[in-house]
């Protein structure tokens, strides 16, 4: 019986320390996250959100639980202007880079030509909004349809476009 019991104990103890380092790394997190620029705070709740669904799905360590915080919160320029070039390699180069899932490779200048074609409003509208396998913001719902805009603009001229 004391044996159970001590056994019962260890076990209880074992779950409480991996429940009780979650709770500490979601409360470093959301602290992290709280302690930047306060006028972002919307954009901070679907980036917990994405950050909890993540942490959740992928059962990593608490360490790379805060790296994805931080690499989704940074997606403009360090003066707080919009960089084209920033956005699309943080959020669009994932697939673009390497022409996953068929999409237009960034500096394929063949790919490119015909979209290109269609000119600025339609190329940044089909991205705002996605189309076909083309998610919408690239998946990345906090982008603004500015920072698409100038990720989209900076694509097409890498790729043989002047937009
Ligand atoms: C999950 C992969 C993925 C990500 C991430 C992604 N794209 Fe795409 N994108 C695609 C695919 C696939 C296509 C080709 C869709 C088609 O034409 O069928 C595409 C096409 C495009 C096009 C051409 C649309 C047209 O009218 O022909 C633009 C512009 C574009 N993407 C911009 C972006 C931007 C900007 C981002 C980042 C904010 C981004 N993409 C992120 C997969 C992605």
């Amino acid at each position: 019986m004391s044996k159970e019991n001590s056994h019962l104990r260890s076990v209880i103890e074992t779950v409480g320390v991996v429940v009780g380092s979650f709770i500490f790394a979601m409360v470093v997190i959301v602290a992290a996250t709280k302690s930047q620029a306060p006028e972002e705070a919307s954009t901070k709740v679907v980036e917990n959100t994405v950050v909890e669904e993540k942490v959740a799905e992928a059962d990593v360590t608490p360490v790379a639980e805060v790296k994805v915080a931080e690499a989704s919160t940074e997606k403009s320029g360090d003066s707080g202007t919009i960089s084209g070039e920033k956005i699309a390699q943080k959020n669009c180069a994932l697939c673009h880079a390497a022409g996953i899932m068929n999409s237009p490779k960034i500096g394929d200048k063949d790919q490119w030509t015909a979209r290109i074609a269609q000119g600025k409003e339609m190329l940044v509208n089909n991205a705002i909004n996605g189309i076909r396998t083309m998610p919408a913001k690239g998946g990345n719902p906090s982008l603004s349809d500015e920072e698409v805009a100038a990720a989209v603009i900076w694509m097409a001229n890498e790729s043989g476009g002047n937009l």
